[in-house]
């Protein structure tokens, strides 16, 4: 039976945003996955004094005080995490209900991946019959840096922000945490999902759309569990958060490796498709996509409006987004002779008006703010793509500053995408530009694309008017 909506939050929040975590398996040993957990809790600033590390033959761990069984901990415990082998999860599994626990994220692995279907049947029934509720098993843990709690044995925790990643696979979610520091991706909680025995793609949905810390859902899935409630509940949550999905196993080779790798149907790829359409989940067919798309989709507003108006210092930039503009179907047209008129003063005569603007190589702050104040305040644009290639007459930086300045003056509901094209320079500058949720990318094609899934999300929400 269906679980009431409220109740799922409820019931998901000890998992996310626990008070106190008990490891069941923690172990003395460095090389072993419970004890890097309880190094990674600790070392990622979770409380030390709401941390319980469980095992019957140790006195401590890493300083802490160790548990012979999850009863003993004098506290309530919110979430054990378990890491001891299959074969006794079912003993400690029974301790945590009978102690009260209201969630487990079970590392273990053994169960439904290898055909131990039954068991794992048996191991929800045990659970849930204890009224608790179980991320996995076969999982990497859980990341929340809303309250710096680092449940897994991934290497560290990614850096803060607003999006919550949900990853079928471990692996990949272990690998990218990584990937976000080097890249200064924030998240707000990375999930690895597992086996989805109990807990599923659906519940996470309402959790993250009901978190105030998540501005946009990323998925990496190679199949979804019970696809029609999984849809439905997209359905309801893309109206209120942004979700971009990566699904693998779209070949029918990589549909084949899906399948042995965590039973996802092969052959659905048409299906998911159109599945995804109907239900507003925007499709990425990269890493790179999901989570340029999710940065843009969680800094910026939706357009109400098609035109797009692109502002450049570099001819071969400008024609770049615009062959890309016509990949993402985005409307690139020649502006009205009056908002032409106004961008001629911010240009030599050799510039361009046509659309994109080219305020060519000789472009400094003041041409940049004014160029791109004056697309924001024309009724007739509905966003503005903004790139920049690095030259010698100017400093990355100054140019940011005059795009902030512009966005802040212009004090209106558009989206804006940036390209930096350049070196370290660039590089500062658009991390600076992303710290003050201007969404910038290193290339134009990726300031389009993520404008267009910012059209797409307008278009599923009906917001655009012509
Ligand atoms: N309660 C608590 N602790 C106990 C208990 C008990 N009843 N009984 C034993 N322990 C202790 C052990 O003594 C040990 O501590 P020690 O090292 O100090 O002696 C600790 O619990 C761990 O037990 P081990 O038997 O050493 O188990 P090990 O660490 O070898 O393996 C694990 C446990 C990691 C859960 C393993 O069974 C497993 O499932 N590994 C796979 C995990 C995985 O890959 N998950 C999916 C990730 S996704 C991906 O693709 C990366």
């Amino acid at each position: 039976m269906e679980k009431p909506r409220s109740s799922v939050v409820e019931q998901l929040r000890p998992l996310f945003r626990p008070r106190t975590v008990a490891v069941v398996g923690a172990s003395r040993k460095p090389e072993k996955i419970g004890y890097q957990v309880v190094r990674n809790l600790m070392e990622g600033g979770f409380p030390r004094d709401r941390i319980f590390p469980i095992n019957p033959y140790a006195d401590e761990i890493l300083g802490l005080k160790a548990y012979p069984s999850v009863k003993d901990v004098p506290e309530e415990v919110d979430l054990a995490v378990i890491c001891v082998p299959a074969r006794i999860v079912f003993d400690v599994v029974r301790d945590c209900g009978e102690k009260g626990v209201k969630a487990i994220a079970m590392i273990t692995a053994g169960f439904g991946e290898v055909g131990n279907v039954e068991e794992e049947r048996r191991l929800v029934e045990l659970v849930r019959s204890y009224g608790m509720r179980l991320l996995g098993p076969n999982i990497v843990g859980v990341c929340d840096t809303v309250n710096r709690m680092n449940a897994s044995f991934c290497q560290a925790l990614p850096p803060p922000g607003d999006i919550a990643f949900i990853t079928q696979s471990g692996a990949l979610g272990i690998a990218l945490v990584g990937w976000t520091i080097m890249e200064r991706i924030g998240l707000s909680d990375l999930v690895s999902v597992g086996n989805k025995a109990d807990v599923d793609d659906a519940d996470l949905l309402e959790f993250f759309a009901h978190d105030p810390h998540t501005r946009a859902i990323a998925l990496y899935i190679e199949g979804v569990k019970n696809g029609r409630r999984f849809f439905e509940t997209a359905r309801r949550v893309s109206k209120q958060k942004p979700i971009v999905a990566l699904k693998a196993g779209r070949s029918e080779r990589g549909a084949a490796a899906a399948a042995s790798h965590t039973g996802a149907l092969a052959g659905a790829d048409r299906i998911y498709d159109a599945a995804f359409q109907q239900s507003g989940i925007i499709r990425a067919y990269t890493i790179d996509q999901l989570f340029d798309w999710c940065i843009a989709l969680a800094s910026q507003p939706p357009p109400r409006k098609r035109p797009v108006v692109i502002v450049t210092n570099g001819g071969g930039a400008g024609v770049m987004a615009t062959d890309a503009c016509a990949d993402y179907g985005l409307a690139l047209e020649d502006p009205p002779d009056d908002l032409k008129n106004v961008f001629r003063q911010y240009m030599p005569p050799f510039g361009s008006t046509r659309n994109p603007i080219d305020l060519t190589g000789m472009a400094r702050r003041d041409e940049y703010y004014g160029a791109v104040l004056t697309a924001l305040q024309h009724s007739w644009v509905g966003a503005v793509i903004v790139l920049y290639c690095h030259t010698a007459i100017t400093t990355p930086r100054e140019v940011a500053d005059a795009i902030l300045d512009a966005i802040r003056q212009a004090k209106v509901d558009k989206p804006v995408t940036v390209s930096f094209i350049g070196g370290a320079e660039a590089d500062e500058a658009s991390d600076y530009l992303r710290q003050n949720r201007v969404p910038c990318y290193p290339t134009p094609e990726r300031a389009v694309a993520a404008m267009g899934a910012l059209y797409r999300r307008a278009e599923y929400l009906g917001l655009l008017r012509d």
